[in-house]
């Protein structure tokens, strides 16, 4: 299934594709069954049509049972795709690791302005470097963000991060992601905010160390260092 997602970049990028394959095989298999189960009694018994479908009142627990089993069945499946989403949505949203810096996105009709820590990777303070549509960040390191928006709600999306979060007005939403490996991947709007939406797209560089370093040094206000 993973050839049909865009390639992961992420640390925990495999972990929420293997959520998605788990649901996609569940659901999958209950949507052939169902429908062939559908498709068999129809082709079964098309030729009585015109006898009216019976009534059969479910007053005994073994006229219960036809409703009562696959609804525990299906709760049981349930349960298994929530234990498993429950441990991903702890990784990504509830542990969240130490990072060196803070990154913070700022989401307007129709442009991401991201706002880098620079050589110091304190946020507002003198040397931070600020990008229109361009993100830059080291691989291998744990980066936090801060996602805002000015006007509407947008939606922050790294198809390649596997990182999708909504930025709304008056809010400061805080997540964090590791890329894995240097490339320039999309960086997307998710959530339609006006006529301009599909145009608010830019890019996220994930430099290697040295890459990192030289960008740091040109892209400095003081000229780095
Ligand atoms: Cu911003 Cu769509």
């Amino acid at each position: 299934m993973n050839r049909w997602l865009p390639e992961n970049a992420s640390s925990y990028g495999a972990r929420i594709d293997g959520v998605m394959e788990l649901i996609f095989w569940i659901v999958g298999a209950w949507f052939v069954l169902v429908i062939g189960v559908l498709l068999f009694f129809a082709l079964r018994y098309h030729h009585r049509w015109h006898e009216r479908a019976a009534y059969v009142p479910a007053r005994t627990l073994r006229g219960m049972a036809i409703v009562l089993v696959p609804t525990a069945v299906i709760l049981l499946f349930d349960l298994v795709i929530e234990t498993a989403s429950t441990r991903v949505w702890d990784l990504v949203k509830i542990d969240i690791p130490p990072a060196a810096q803070t990154v913070r996105v700022i989401a307007k009709q129709y442009t991401w302005t991201i706002v880098h820590p620079g050589a110091d990777n304190q946020l507002d303070t003198a040397d931070d470097i600020s990008e229109l549509n361009v993100m830059h960040v080291p691989a291998g390191e744990v980066v936090h963000f801060e996602l805002l928006s000015e006007d509407v709600i947008h939606s922050f999306f790294l198809p390649n991060l596997r990182l999708k979060q909504d930025a709304v007005p008056g809010r400061t939403i805080r997540g964090w992601f590791e890329a894995t490996r240097p490339g320039t991947y999309q960086l997307v709007c998710a959530e339609l905010c006006g006529l301009g939406h599909t145009n608010m797209r830019g890019r996220l560089v994930v430099h290697d160390a040295e890459g990192y370093r030289a960008w740091l040094g040109s892209a400095s206000p003081a000229g780095g260092k």
